[in-house]
């Protein structure tokens, strides 16, 4: 797996992935009801899928020359951001969500932030990805939904011995 970080101007990997997601994922992905066609999710999401510097991450995993996972971080009120993670079918539960967050860290680059996730509460990989993370669970189930939230620590660095 390579990780991209995105610059907001090319969409072409985005649209990618997003196409080779199914429906389940894009609706665990947005929060959304029903049967989102990839299409609509990618005009209605365009700018947030897109977000990069100084006010958001966009992160791109690639499995050789093939898009498989987005992460997006997007930077609201004073140092608190939200994080959302895609990863497309054909290569979940291989470890690309856990190698895009542990990039995301290892930037340092929101070191102290708060990062705010929100999942269905019956979305049991977010759940075990958003927990293998850090993140703790803020109260019950809301409407159906998880909230987490965690305190982006430092990059962990190898001490030369
Ligand atoms: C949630 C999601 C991003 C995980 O991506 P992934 O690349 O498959 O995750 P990883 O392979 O890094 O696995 C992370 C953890 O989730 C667990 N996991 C992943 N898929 C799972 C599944 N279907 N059932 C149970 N556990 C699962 C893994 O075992 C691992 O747990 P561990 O660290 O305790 O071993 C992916 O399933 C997805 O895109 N879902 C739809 C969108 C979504 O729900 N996004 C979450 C928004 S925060």
């Amino acid at each position: 797996m390579t990780v991209t970080e995105l610059d907001g101007t090319s969409s072409a990997e985005v649209a990618e992935l997003v196409l080779a997601c199914s429906a389940v994922t894009l609706r665990n992905r947005f929060l959304m009801p029903g049967q989102p066609d990839p299409r609509d999710v990618l005009v209605r999401y365009r700018r947030y899928l897109l977000a990069g510097p100084p006010h958001g991450v966009a992160l791109v995993a690639f499995s050789g020359r093939s898009p498989a996972g987005l992460l997006n971080l997007v930077a609201g009120e004073a140092r608190i951001a939200e994080l959302g993670i895609v990863v497309a079918d054909p290569w979940q539960r291989q470890g690309i969500a856990t190698g895009l967050a542990s990039w995301l860290r290892a930037a340092g680059r929101w070191e102290g932030w708060t990062v705010r996730a929100v999942t269905h509460a019956d979305n049991v990989a977010a759940k075990a990805l958003l927990r293998g993370q850090g993140f703790r669970l803020l109260g019950g189930a809301d409407r159906g939904e998880y909230h987490y939230e965690l305190t982006m620590p430092g990059p962990v660095w190898e001490v030369a011995r």
